[in-house]
């Protein structure tokens, strides 16, 4: 079942062109290059007052990271908080509100307390599911699918790509339906979602590189993960990976946070992995990586081949990812990042499918 890999984990890091590609046809009209749903939704776009969005774990940060894009693109306010808070803040919610449920498994009962309070303070239901038959799905008022097949490894890959992919569709839709997309913005964004397999694939490639690096995270006691504007979502989802398979302690940060206490850490045993995809907000980063450089940091970087030339410090180690625009970025950079925790799991004999004490599915509080 695991085809030629060791463990599940590699399989579904391994897929993700294919099921991000399967995902995509659902949200994009190949041939006509729009952005085109697989719903009717039962409600406008162009009516919504607010999208509040809860999820939990990786799935929280695949909906941060829809938060950019839905204001960015639809000019739409976004809320998001984790549904273990979210479900007991009694947070008022305004009329015309869209409430967006992001999950795997479709069964998380944070996740699903939230719904149910949204439901009750008259919001629309949206979820974006896996599981098409879970009680999240059957609970909402539009499902917007993942394609990503069962994902048996405990630590969410496969899934939280394809979840990138279905929101960035949406916010695409959203973008059209209110108004703040052009026509030719439209058609730019959806070839970059059609160009998204084919980068991930060359991504997948940098394998052995990150073997390499895996050896030397395996001797670091915590890991610090840096990353801006949707980078910062992949920061914390990255550190989340790791944590959970390689139980090496590791912390994501938004860049700009590091002076406000993280850089008290820096020394030359920590390394600091930066996600820096040469975008708008490259050179504050940098500026960023530069300040952990002066102080004896041991950094990683993430970025493309400019960013690498333009970074103005030596890192110990740099990933070269393909040129791409910076929007979509995210579910490309997601691979490497997932690579990193796995081969680190791996090179230190841990369990990466079955990790010690976490459970694919949190059906209780
Ligand atoms: O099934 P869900 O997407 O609702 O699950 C949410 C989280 O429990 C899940 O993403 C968890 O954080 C994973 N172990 C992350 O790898």
């Amino acid at each position: 079942e695991k085809g030629n890999h060791h463990h599940f984990m590699a399989k579904e890091i391994y897929e993700q062109p294919e099921v991000v590609g399967h995902t995509l046809t659902h949200y994009v009209d190949m041939a006509n290059g729009v952005a085109r749903l697989p719903f009717e939704t039962p409600f406008d776009w162009k009516d919504l007052s607010r999208l509040s969005v809860s999820a939990c774990g990786t799935a929280y940060y695949a909906g941060l990271t829809a938060k950019y894009w839905f204001e960015k693109l639809a000019r739409l306010p976004v809320e998001i908080d984790v549904a273990s808070e979210f479900r007991y803040r009694e947070a008022p919610l305004p009329a015309n509100g869209l409430a967006l449920f992001v999950s795997q498994s479709g069964e998380t009962a944070d996740t699903l307390a939230c719904l149910r309070y949204a439901r009750q303070e008259g919001q629309h239901i949206m979820s974006v599911v896996n599981v098409p038959t879970s009680t999240i799905a059957r609970e909402s008022d539009v499902v917007a699918p993942t394609l990503a097949g069962p994902e048996i490894g405990v630590a969410s890959t496969k899934a939280f790509t394809c979840q990138l992919t279905a929101l960035a569709g949406l916010a695409i839709a959203a973008a059209r339906a209110r108004g703040t997309l052009t026509a030719e913005q439209e058609a730019a964004y959806v070839q970059e979602l059609i160009a998204l397999p084919g980068l991930m694939a060359q991504a997948l490639t940098l394998e052995s590189e990150i073997e390499k690096l895996a050896r030397k995270l395996s001797r670091a006691r915590d890991v610090l993960y840096l990353g801006r504007g949707t980078a910062f979502p992949l920061a914390l989802e990255g550190a989340l990976k790791l944590k959970e398979i390689s139980y090496i302690h590791a912390e994501g940060y938004p860049a700009g946070e590091l002076k406000h206490g993280p850089i008290a850490l820096i020394d030359e045993d920590m390394p600091v992995i930066v996600i820096a995809p040469h975008d708008a907000l490259f050179e504050k980063t940098a500026s960023n990586m530069q300040e952990v450089a002066a102080r004896g940091g041991r950094i990683i970087l993430i970025t493309d081949a400019k960013g690498a030339a333009e970074a103005g410090v030596v890192p110990e180690a740099t990933i070269i990812m393909p040129e791409m625009d910076p929007l979509f970025a995210p579910i490309v950079y997601a691979v490497p990042i997932q690579m990193i925790a796995y081969q680190t799991a791996v090179f230190m004999g841990k369990d990466v499918d079955q990790p010690r004490n976490l459970a694919k599915s949190v059906t209780v509080e």
